[in-house]
């Protein structure tokens, strides 16, 4: 079982990570409309990686018995 403060912790990196992932898919978005696509390809590598990183802290809080909270997101700066 996890401490409430580490399992609030651990819930509040997942958005962080997940709010990174959102980011860089905002500016895969945008570079895709600028037509660069080498560039618009790696920023969703980075938002794979940045999900990647938020399910590592979702498994680890659900193999120690916690309680997955997923919280709400802001909206990434499209411009
Ligand atoms: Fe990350």
């Amino acid at each position: 079982m996890l401490p409430g403060k580490v399992e609030a912790a651990f819930n509040e990196q997942i958005r962080h990570e997940l709010e990174s992932a959102y980011l860089y898919l905002a500016m895969a978005a945008w570079f895709d409309s600028a037509g660069l696509v080498g560039m618009a390809r790696w920023m969703r590598a980075q938002t794979q990686e940045e999900v990647t990183h938020a399910m590592r802290f979702f498994k680890h809080i659900v193999e120690r018995g916690g309680r997955v909270h997923l919280q709400a997101m802001a909206e990434p700066n499209s411009e």
